[in-house]
């Protein structure tokens, strides 16, 4: 029987013990990884001896005959994972009143504890903006590599976003973008978005940021009919030039197993609604403008400038971005984008910590 923190108590079902010995004849100890396929255990295995081997660490003896050894401290570790949860810090969501932004100097060899900050950022607000990139060109891609793999796509592992007369989306022409999500017609989607920024010379072109959560929260507490609605329609995202036609359907709020959010999927330049009934149309269409205007209110966006050497650092799953006009006549205004793969950031943020933990046993031993 385990004994939660809230002082609830739930048995531990023998397969799920059985699957997590970690014995030379049950795991490779090198890789971790299982020895024996778990769906070949006996599924009416039992536990038919358990004892305290020393203070915190118990033996068990399973009906099959395999011995095993547990520290109640690993089983307490391991119950206490939720089926979502990915002992990552949370989101904290904010709104249009979020104050200081998460800036941060940049340094290409930063310390763990700084990394570790910058991690916690933007894990927690979904977001960091690095100050002093030098602004050579491909800098950004640079960047990415500390926190993950870079994504490439057909704009290329790099690109430039700024005013062109040949534009192949609207990103590289001088008109506001309304809050979105980029890429959603791609399968996956880039999980991270990074945009730095080499040359403004234009008084417009402010970016602007949403947390795209805070505003669905908002929406399910407010309007719970108008959420769900938008958790249920599959909207089809579409990009095509000449050598590319991509095409996704994802509905503009996805919820994981538990009904937590997952993912906001949302560009009004490209969704398309299929051709559902008028009644599930009319629905549809009064939620997605419930949504919408939320998510362009002063209420929950937040507008800045960013400087040359200013780079944006931000989960292309959660917020949403965007930008205000500018005039091209003004000057220049060049951002050099890329995407990485949205758990390349927790994956650092995972092996910091366990570092941080292992040499802090080193020196208290
Ligand atoms: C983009 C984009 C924002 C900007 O390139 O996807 O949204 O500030 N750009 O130009
Ligand atoms: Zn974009």
């Amino acid at each position: 029987m385990l004994e939660r923190a809230d002082g609830s108590q739930q048995p531990i079902h023998p397969l799920w013990l059985r699957e997590r010995c970690h014995d030379a004849a049950s795991m490779d100890l090198k890789t971790r990884q299982r020895l024996q396929d778990p769906s070949d255990f006996d599924p009416d295995l039992k536990i038919r001896a358990l004892s305290q081997a020393s203070p915190g660490v118990y033996h068990v003896e399973f009906s099959d005959g395999h011995q095993a050894s547990f520290s109640a401290e690993e089983i307490l570790e391991e119950a206490a994972l939720a089926s979502n949860s990915d002992d990552c810090p949370a989101p904290r969501l904010w709104d249009g009143a979020l104050g200081a932004l998460p800036r941060a100097r940049w340094r290409p060899d930063p310390s763990a504890a700084e990394l570790f900050s910058w991690l916690e950022s933007f894990l927690t607000l979904g977001f960091v903006i690095f100050e002093g990139v030098p602004t050579a060109p491909g800098t950004v891609l640079k960047v990415a590599s500390m926190f993950g793999f870079t994504r490439e796509t057909n704009f290329g592992a790099l690109f430039d976003v700024r005013s062109t007369p040949d534009a192949t989306d609207l990103a590289y022409t001088s008109v506001s973008l309304d809050p979105h999500t980029d890429n959603p017609y791609r399968a996956p989607v880039p999980g991270i978005q990074l945009l730095h920024c080499l040359v403004n010379e234009t008084s417009g072109g402010l970016s602007t940021l949403v947390d795209g959560f805070a505003v669905a929260e908002a929406l399910r507490a407010g309007h719970p009919q108008a959420f769900e609605v938008l958790t249920r329609t599959p909207v089809r995202f579409r990009y095509v030039d000449a050598d590319t036609e991509l095409t996704a359907s994802a509905p503009p709020i996805e919820l994981d197993v538990t009904g937590a959010l997952k993912s906001v999927h949302f560009s009004p330049r490209l969704d398309l609604v299929p051709l559902f009934s008028a009644e599930r149309l009319e629905a549809y269409f009064r939620a997605r403008r419930l949504f919408d205007h939320r998510l362009r209110a002063p209420d929950f966006q937040i507008r800045f400038l960013l400087k040359s050497g200013d780079l944006v650092m931000f989960d292309n799953c959660r917020l949403l971005h965007g930008r205000t006009g500018f005039d091209p006549g003004e000057g220049l205004r060049h951002l050099q984008g890329c995407y990485i793969d949205a758990d390349g950031p927790r994956s650092l943020y995972r092996v910091l910590r366990r570092r941080a933990q292992t040499s802090a046993v080193r020196r208290s031993a």
